[in-house]
């Protein structure tokens, strides 16, 4: 059995009590961070990469710690298939397994002490869920989560409009997801599906277009509709991968206009550089979304929004196929405002800079060229 563990500074002072416990019960532990006691973190991160491990099942279970266990359980719940509570004595846990058949147990550094942790851990592992009317309610709860259309892990901020992160769990783009991702998908495939998959998420990045009346005769009566108000769109591949997001995009929005960026990473510096920008005139008008199949360390779609920005965009979007958390936390820092628009959220990058599991190279899958 596999699980996940992470913490924030504050529920670090439990972390080791945790590794310890679930190794001495033969239970290999992925340890997710953090690695010191330092403030710099912030939990929702840590608890979206548990919480994503958990529900694409690569783990059979996690356990996250802040200060109170709080935080980190509302943020692992904001992912589908995760059920996380915090459990800080044994009774909860022994009843969070038992009636909720909680998958993430949550615990509060400043709220319990390391001596606490085996004989709580120990009650969520060997109590088993009793399912019959406890199963009914926690299908109810499934059943919601599938209706909502897409999770949004940041709303509205404090005062000013915070960007928001959209990854759409619609069963159509999830199954392509699937078979995008696999390395036996051809070239020819993988065109298809990129454009397909960019095609669906079209209807939930204009949602907020604003819509006007007008008057229509039907052959039957006069009456009123909702027509689109006219707002101007334009989408910006980076060069080359999201060149494969455009036809998708432009069969459901034909009259977006369509800029180009190309950037490269500096061997030396690793900031990425512009070497080629053509946006449409009138780019400040418009709302802009930038296409890139892969958000991994977020340096070259953070350098392209701001490229938009100085050339007068005023709202700008992403829109990515698969996204690493490191590449989220990025945007969001260096452009609080922008929305973000996923297909998958991915556990992390690896030391070449891939995010994992991801799909590889996009550009060159798409291309060919490896
Ligand atoms: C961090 O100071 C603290 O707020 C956090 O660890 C957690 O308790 C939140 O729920």
């Amino acid at each position: 059995m596999k699980v996940a563990v992470g913490c924030d500074h504050a529920g670090f002072v439990l972390k080791s009590a945790v590794l310890d416990f679930l190794r001495t019960r033969g239970i290999e532990p992925l340890d997710c961070g953090a690695f010191s006691e330092e403030k710099g973190d912030d939990y929702p991160s840590v608890a979206f990469r548990v919480a994503q491990l958990v529900s694409s099942e690569e783990v059979e279970g996690g356990v996250l710690m802040c200060g109170t266990g709080i935080g980190v359980a509302l943020a692992a719940n904001k992912t589908s298939g995760v059920r996380a509570a915090p459990c800080n004595d044994v009774e909860l846990a022994r009843m969070g397994k038992a009636h909720n058949n909680i998958n993430v147990i949550t615990l509060g550094g400043r709220v319990i002490k390391p001596e606490q942790v085996p004989a709580i851990l120990e009650a969520w592992l060997s109590t088993p869920f009793e399912g019959g009317r406890h199963l009914q309610r926690l299908n109810k709860i499934s059943q919601a989560e599938r209706s909502t259309f897409c999770t949004n892990l940041l709303s509205k901020g404090q005062g000013a409009i915070q960007g928001r992160t959209v990854i759409f769990n619609h069963p159509l783009v999830q199954h392509k997801v699937g078979i995008i991702r696999s390395q036996d998908t051809t070239v020819k495939q993988f065109r298809e599906l990129l454009q397909e998959i960019a095609g669906l998420m079209v209807y939930e990045i204009t949602r907020d277009l604003p819509l006007v009346e007008a008057e229509v005769e039907t052959p039957v009566a006069r009456t009123t509709v909702r027509t689109l108000a006219g707002k101007k769109l334009a989408i910006v591949p980076v060069l080359r991968a999201g060149l494969g997001m455009v036809d998708g995009i432009l069969q459901l929005v034909p009259n977006a206009k369509v800029g180009h960026i190309g950037l490269y990473r500096d061997p030396e510096t690793l900031n990425p550089v512009e070497y080629y920008c053509k946006l449409p005139q009138d780019i400040e008008e418009r709302d802009v979304f930038v296409l890139d199949p892969m958000l991994a360390t977020g340096g070259s779609a953070a350098a392209a929004i701001s490229l938009i920005k100085r050339r007068g965009g005023q709202k700008v979007s992403l829109v990515c196929l698969i996204a690493a958390p490191e590449g989220i936390e990025r945007v969001h820092k260096e452009h609080p405002d922008a929305d973000i628009f996923i297909a998958a959220l991915d556990s992390h990058l690896n030391d070449h800079g891939y995010i994992v599991p991801g799909l590889g190279d996009a550009g060159d899958r798409l291309f060919g060229t490896k």
